[in-house]
């Protein structure tokens, strides 16, 4: 079964993106098309990118970035969950994404983005970042509105077809994922 990450992309005390993240976990979970596992960057601890050489060359030195390449090696797909911050995602996310190299290549990501624009704006970025990393992202995006998806702009309550549109995310990730597979094993 192909290996699943849902990352939880916000580190901010009292983030709406915790509440975000378990609902995907458990609407891909409850497919059981994947093994998928919620991976929150917050646990790893990452400083600002402190690695003397680039990503590409995979030379890491500290304890913190072997740890993070080895979690996220494992995986075949990932889902990204963004806020949007300034219109573009979390620094925090873009941090642990811009630590590894390698370990995105030739695999799949969909997008939950949140915000008063549903986090669009914050997922057109990462689509860009995606294409360096030569990571594959699919179409179908999952746009949660703090207007209509959060109770009084705070508590998460995602509209009726917000379910819908996790899966056809999903539907996309899998496939591409697993598609994708004999380029990885090379
Ligand atoms: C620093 C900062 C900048 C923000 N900028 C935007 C923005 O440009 N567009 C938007 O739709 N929401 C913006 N917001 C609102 C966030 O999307 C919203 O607060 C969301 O809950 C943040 O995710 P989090 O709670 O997981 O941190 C911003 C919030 C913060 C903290």
């Amino acid at each position: 079964m192909l290996k699943l990450a849902i990352i939880l992309g916000s580190t901010r005390p009292g983030r709406k993106g915790e509440a975000v993240a378990r609902w995907v976990y458990d609407i891909a979970k409850s497919r059981g098309d994947s093994e998928v596992e919620l991976v929150d960057i917050k646990d790893f601890d990452l400083p600002l990118l402190d690695e003397p050489a680039p990503p590409s060359m995979g030379q890491y030195i500290h304890p913190h970035t072997k740890r993070w390449s080895e979690k996220i090696d494992a995986f075949d797909a990932f889902v990204f969950v963004t806020p949007e911050y300034n219109r573009g995602p979390s620094g925090a996310l873009k941090n642990a994404i811009d630590f590894l190299y390698r370990e995105w290549n030739n695999k799949a990501a969909g997008f939950v983005g949140y915000g008063s624009a549903g986090g669009t704006r914050a997922v057109e970025q990462l689509r860009l970042v995606m294409g360096e990393l030569q990571v594959a992202d699919v179409r179908a995006q999952v746009m949660l509105s703090l207007f209509t998806d959060f109770e009084n702009f705070s508590v998460f309550a995602p509209g009726p077809r917000q379910e819908k549109s996790v899966n056809a995310m999903l539907d996309q990730v899998n496939a591409w994922g697993g598609a994708l597979k004999p380029l990885r094993m090379k």
